[in-house]
């Protein structure tokens, strides 16, 4: 009998163990964890958060700014705050081309100085850029998420890495390419890519598009896939030879965290041409179809927790974490 209790209390102890462990990795994600500074440095989130909302209240544009941020730190070299680096000699990864137009690095850069007054030497740049791409989401409408954080920044910054970055001109193939080469899936090329429901492009990454574009037939001319009305729209806003106008990504639903973004790029509306593409191959416009069908929003997938999981996947890229690497005091400069 004695023996008996003792097994099923052994049976009872694993079982709990297992539940326990279970809940841990829940939480955790490779080495990064939810509330990683909760000890160390309890009002990291909070300050980023009130930090990308002053930033957001006096420019509301900064916001779709400071998600796009996440997306070109965690695609070169993983997200490691090697975006953030500042070079003297034009060679810093930032400087490539690829990054044209990036802004809210100074958001980060104001952020982690509030850090360093409360908690000098604890909060990574790294994770300030994870942080503020989250209140970013939520601050325009999108989901709020809880990010695991627990990264620390690379120490390196080279110019040329940002070469791999997706781009605008790259097909369907060469887009889902370069998300497996950082282990993101089809879904998730989709799922972030709608993070274009907010914020706007400049004139400069739509002109060959509009006016530049291969012909099959020979010459070069407008994307023969956008449909007349609205290339006439787009040429209206963006004349041959205008680089900086800006325009919304997700046309007649700016500023709005939604998923109109994905009925345009269904209906032939997409802006830039990495969005269109996304409607070329059967294993994205299926992924596109699911989240933008009439009845999406009541039967379909859920389209605001998946985009949340999505970033929290594009977040675990290349991390730095435990030993490696250093927690900056400016993130525009290693230590
Ligand atoms: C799939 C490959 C992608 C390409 C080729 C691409 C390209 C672009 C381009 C050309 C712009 C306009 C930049 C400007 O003129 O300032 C832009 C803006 C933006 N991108 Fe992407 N993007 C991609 C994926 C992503 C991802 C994964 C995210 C985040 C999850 C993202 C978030 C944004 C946001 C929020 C903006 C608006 C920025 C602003 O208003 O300042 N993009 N993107």
């Amino acid at each position: 009998m004695a023996r008996r209790c003792s097994s099923s209390s052994n049976v009872a102890a694993a079982l709990a163990l297992a539940s326990l462990l279970s809940l841990l990795l829940g939480l955790s994600h490779g080495q990064l964890q939810v509330g990683f500074y909760s000890r160390s440095c309890p009002g990291a989130e909070s300050t980023v958060a009130s930090v990308v909302r002053q930033a957001g209240a006096s420019d509301p544009t900064i916001l779709p700014a400071l998600l796009r941020l996440q997306f070109h730190d965690c695609f070169v070299r993983g997200c490691d705050g090697s975006v953030l680096i500042k070079g003297g000699n034009n060679n810093a990864e930032v400087d490539n081309n690829k990054h044209q137009g990036l802004r809210g690095l100074d958001v980060i850069d104001g952020a982690k100085a509030q850090l360093e007054a409360q908690c000098p030497g604890v909060v990574s740049c790294a994770d300030i850029v994870i942080l503020a791409a989250r209140d970013a989401v939520a601050f325009t409408g999108g989901p709020s998420f809880d990010v695991p954080t627990g990264r620390r920044d690379g120490k390196v910054s080279n110019l040329r890495d940002a070469d791999t970055l997706p781009d605008v001109k790259d097909g369907i193939d060469a887009l889902r390419a370069k998300f497996a080469a950082n282990g993101l899936s089809s879904r998730d090329l989709v799922l972030l890519s709608a993070a274009h429901t907010v914020g706007t492009t400049a004139c400069f990454f739509i002109q060959d598009r509009l006016y530049n574009t291969p012909l099959p037939g020979g010459g070069r001319g407008a994307d023969p896939t956008i449909p007349p009305g609205f290339l006439a729209e787009l040429r209206s806003r963006c004349a041959p030879g205008d680089l900086n106008t800006r325009l919304p990504l997700d046309r007649g639903s700016a500023g709005v965290f939604d998923t109109s973004i994905l009925r345009n790029i269904r209906d032939g509306f997409a802006v830039i041409g990495s969005d269109a593409a996304l409607y070329n191959a059967t294993a994205t416009v299926d992924v596109v179809d699911s989240y933008s069908g009439l009845l999406s929003n009541f039967f379909g997938p859920y389209f605001r927790q998946d985009f949340a999981d999505a970033m929290v996947r594009m977040g675990s890229i290349g991390v730095v974490t435990g030993a490696k690497g250093e927690v900056r005091k400016v993130c525009s400069k290693f230590n």
